[in-house]
């Protein structure tokens, strides 16, 4: 059965919606809300039972993309959500919680994984680079194809923090920047990223991809930086593969 519910946890938005994992498409419309604060385990569990209950899914498989380092359904760091998840096991505290099989990936491989399949990386090969400009910045990184998870280029190093309070979406919005001023520093982190990978292609996904004409002008590798096509569903769609 290739009908799965997708969810994408983030750090300001809890996202779901049922997807056709073989055709990465939605088949139902998207339901969202905000992430409860503090984003505790707790908390963010009642909100996946809602979710649940919004698509009448109890007991079957879901797909999770979650925004922290995940490895083997285990949660190894905590940026934009409540600190109380770290070493967390997520398919072990979500079959008890939530009562499903729930397969847990970090937010912006599950993004990266959409996109090479279904959207902008389609038959891309080389090195491509997914980076989803949320609250926080993810990526994805890929090799003719092949996922190289949790990649957290996000968490580079710039001034005395790291880039995603710098160039994300989330700090155009909470340091009140201009699109010209945002625009040169995400210029600025690209041009970082691209140095030390040289990607062929560089996707940006996150709900300011919507709005990419607005500050292309202000980037330098506008040759191979495209928005993605699935915006900021591709985590979603995501989610749901890899649980498939
Ligand atoms: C987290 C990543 C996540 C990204 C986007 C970062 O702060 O460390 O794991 O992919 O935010 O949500």
């Amino acid at each position: 059965m290739s009908e799965l519910l997708g969810i994408d946890v983030g750090g300001t938005g809890i996202k779901a919606a049922m997807v056709d994992s073989l055709k990465g498409e939605f088949i139902t419309e998207k339901i969202k809300y905000p992430t409860p604060q503090p984003s505790t385990p707790d908390n963010v569990s009642e909100v996946l039972n809602q979710l649940v209950d919004d698509f009448g899914y109890r007991g079957k498989k879901i797909g999770c993309g979650f925004p922290s380092i995940i490895k083997d359904n285990v949660v190894h760091s905590a940026s934009n959500i409540d600190d109380s998840w770290i070493g967390v096991d997520l398919g072990a505290y979500f079959q008890e919680n939530v009562g499903s099989e729930v397969v847990v990936v970090n937010d912006a491989d599950a993004a990266g994984v959409a996109e090479m399949q279904f959207g902008k990386g389609r038959g891309q090969s080389g090195t491509v680079l997914m980076l989803t400009l949320g609250t926080g910045i993810g990526s994805g990184l890929f090799r003719d194809g092949i996922l190289v998870p949790n990649t957290e280029l996000g968490h580079l190093t710039y001034k005395d923090s790291i880039w995603e309070r710098y160039a994300s979406n989330g700090a155009r919005k909470k340091k009140h920047l201009s699109w010209k001023a945002w625009g040169k520093m995400l210029n600025k982190y690209i041009n970082h990223v691209h140095f030390l990978f040289s990607p062929d292609l560089i996707i940006l996904g996150g709900g300011v991809s919507k709005k990419y004409e607005i500050f292309e002008e202000y980037i330098d590798l506008t040759d191979i930086v495209t928005p993605a096509e699935m915006q900021n569903n591709a985590g979603i769609i995501g989610a749901a593969m890899m649980a498939l």
